[in-house]
Order: C-alpha cells, then structure tokens, then sequence
C-alpha cells in the first residue's frame, strides 16, 4: 500500500471531481505495480499523444471525456508535438478532415488548461525545470533531456500518466525519482572522435541497441553542444530505452564519483560505422530533407541559414521547431531567409507524427538517427542520414552525395 497524505486520499474519493479522481486511481495503480511508498509533488508535466495520427478516434473521445468530467491541470503542462502544424496546415498537404480532427484534440487539451506549446523541446520553450526537481514527462527524448543534461527526475511516462500526474500535481516516487535507481550501470569508452550531430545520433543508436533501457556512464566525449546532448538521448531512447544518461565532465550528476553502480558492464566503441550502416539505405534522389527531430534550437536554425548561404533549393526541406523558437527566429530575420530558399520552418509537428506517409515523399536525408530509425515504417520512406552539412547539399541538389 502506498502512504497516501489526506488530500491524495481526498483525490481519491471523488472530493475534487471525478477527473480527479479518475487520474489519482491511474497513479495509484502504477505506484503499487512499482512498488512506490508514496507520491512525490511534481513541478510540470509534458503530455505525448496529441497526434491525431497516434491517437484516432478512440483517443479523441477519451480526452472529451475526461475534459468532460470536469478535469484540468494543476501545473504547467505542455503539450508534445501534433499532427501538423495548428496554423499552416493546409500548406502541408493535410486534408481537411485530419486537421478538423486535430483541432479538435487541441481544443480538448486547451479547454484542460494545457499550454499549447506542441514540442518534444519544452526546456527550448518556457518548460524548463531546475536540477533536482521532480517532474512527469513522457515524450522519450525530453525525458533523456531533463534527466541527463538539466538533472531533473522523471520516469519515461506514458500520455496518460503525464496527463494523470498533471491534474494531480503528483507522481508516484519510483525509479529516477530515486537516488539508487540513478545510478550507472554500464561504462562506455568511446574512443573515435564525434565531429557532428549525426556522430553523436550513430554513437546513441548503437549504444541504446546494445544496453537497452540501462544507464551509460560515457567516458572519452571531450564536448558536446546541448544540441548534440539532445540528439545523442534522443537516438539511444529509439533503438534502446535509455531514459538517464551520464558524461563524465559534463553532465552535472557525473561530477559525482560515486555515480557508477558495482561491476558496471565496460564498453569500448572505437568505430561509429555500424550507427551510420543501420540507419541508411542506399537511396541517392532525396525527395524531402527533415531537420530537427527533436525539435530545433534556435542556434541550429542559424547554422541551417549559414550553410543554405542565400541560395535556392531544388528538394523540400522542412526544419522543424516549436512555435517559440520559431518567434525567436522570425524576429532574427532567420524565418524570412529559410523561406527565401524555397525551405520551410514548420512548427508544432514533426515528420514522424505527421500523416508523411499521404504526402507522397518517398525518400528523405535527415541528421537525426530518431528519424533515421523510425521513419521507415512510421512514414513508409527511404531514409539517407548523414550530417547537417551532407542534409543541406542533398537539399540544394535533390541527390545524396557522401
Ligand atoms: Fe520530436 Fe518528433 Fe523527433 S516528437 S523527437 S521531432 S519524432
């Protein structure tokens, strides 16, 4: 049994409506199946499953009614990205009666009191939590983010444990909610040198293959951009399920010495080859170039212009980010200079929860190994990965050129 307070018991017995109550029964059956003495109080939420295409019908009239029931959240909770961007839908192709649908979960989730931020980088858009503290988020790469690179605690929550967690202001207090369960338990030595992006997605895709949903303590990385940190967890959370991730000299709980479990596994990788062989095909016509999977920062949006150089492209490329950094962007000019190109910045989606697969491209060139890895049966694409560099020259050229 777990040690509920009273007003957690109250929760539980209907006091604060039956969207609340509903919500506490989920996590107290998800506390007593991890065995979680009590709740611990959570600072915000991040909700996944907003895309129509994940979600469908059945999902919709879940979210209706619960909202229904009168349920809103207690604390700031942002959304995950949607089907398709909430404005500029029609420039993308989506039907009518997909962003009919899609509008319609977006209004459900409003009328909950959720921020309509549409992002898998909440940190990158006003959701950014302090070291240490205790939050529910269930997008896969944000919770790689918040665990490694701010410190933060959070399980790898489902949507509905967020969103459950989110009208509680509670989460049960079970795995990386804990000290102990922080712990490394396998020790990766990496020994090739990682120059770009795309070397840390090959070292995360290999490396979330091998150890699964366990904690690499990473020695031999000299320094990562917070753009390549998110990458890096982003890939090892696709091909494995790695939620915590540690870098000594970096990440700030591997400052700690005693952050290494006893007799941790040892790795050496001194070849990134196998990443870069698994997530390509051997296309060379490149019909869409995607970049920011997770959602692009605003310095990488700068990088994406300098390289595209005010020249034209001859393939589509869509650089995806958050409506807040794409504000930031427009208000640096860089908005106008991307769409000059014959680019696109398109927010609050991303080409893995969008309806790709209707749109009729048929090979895309990504930096991002997420993409890389689930874009061929997400999408039904070809995919060539490679870095931003080789991305930007395929769009300029519409082929591949390694
Ligand atoms: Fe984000 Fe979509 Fe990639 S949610 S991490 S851009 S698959």
């Amino acid at each position: 049994m777990m040690d509920l307070t009273e007003e957690e018991v109250s929760m539980l017995d209907g006091e604060h409506g039956t969207g609340v109550q509903k919500a506490m029964e989920i996590l107290n059956v998800l506390g007593k199946i991890y065995n979680a003495e009590r709740m611990v109080e959570i600072k915000s939420a991040q909700v996944s499953g907003v895309s129509y295409k994940n979600l469908g019908d059945a999902g919709l009239e879940f979210l209706g009614d619960l909202a229904g029931k009168g349920a809103r959240v207690r604390i700031t909770t942002t959304l995950n990205p949607a089907g398709m961007d909430l404005r500029d839908w029609k420039r993308m192709g989506i039907s009518r009666e997909f962003a009919e649908k899609q509008l319609r979960v977006i209004g459900t989730f409003r009328r909950m009191g959720v921020e309509i931020t549409c992002t898998c980088t909440p940190y990158l858009a006003g959701n950014l939590p302090e070291y240490g503290e205790h939050i529910a988020w269930s997008e896969s790469s944000a919770v790689s983010y918040a665990n490694s690179v701010i410190g933060a605690r959070t399980n790898r929550e489902s949507g509905i444990s967020a969103l459950a967690a989110a009208m509680t202001g509670r989460t049960p207090s079970y795995g990386y909610h804990l000290d102990e369960n922080r712990l490394a338990n396998c020790v990766i030595d990496v020994r090739c040198s990682l120059k770009n992006t795309a070397d840390f997605c090959s070292l995360g895709y290999i490396i979330g293959k091998r150890i699964g949903n366990r904690i690499p303590y990473f020695r031999g990385i000299k320094k990562a951009s917070n753009d390549q940190l998110k990458a890096l967890g982003a890939a090892m959370a696709a091909s494995g399920a790695i939620a915590l991730y540690h870098i000594e000299g970096i990440t700030p709980e591997a400052i700690r010495s005693d952050m290494i479990s006893e007799n941790p596994e040892e790795i050496v990788i001194d070849s990134l080859k196998d990443g870069y062989g698994a997530l390509n095909s051997g296309v060379e016509k490149i019909d869409l170039v995607a970049i920011g999977c997770p959602h692009v920062s605003l310095e990488e949006i700068q990088r994406i212009v300098n390289l595209i150089d005010n020249r034209k492209l001859k393939t589509e490329l869509w650089v995806m980010t958050s409506r807040n950094v794409e504000g930031l962007a427009a208000k640096d000019g860089l908005v106008e200079k991307i769409e000059n190109s014959g680019a696109r910045i398109i927010s609050d989606t991303c080409i893995i929860v969008a309806p790709v697969e209707d749109l009729g491209f048929k090979t895309i060139a990504t930096n991002s190994g997420k993409t890389a890895f689930y874009a061929p049966s997400y999408c039904n694409v070809k995919v060539r990965f490679g870095s931003l560099e080789k991305c930007i020259r395929a769009a300029l050229t519409g082929v591949w050129i390694e």
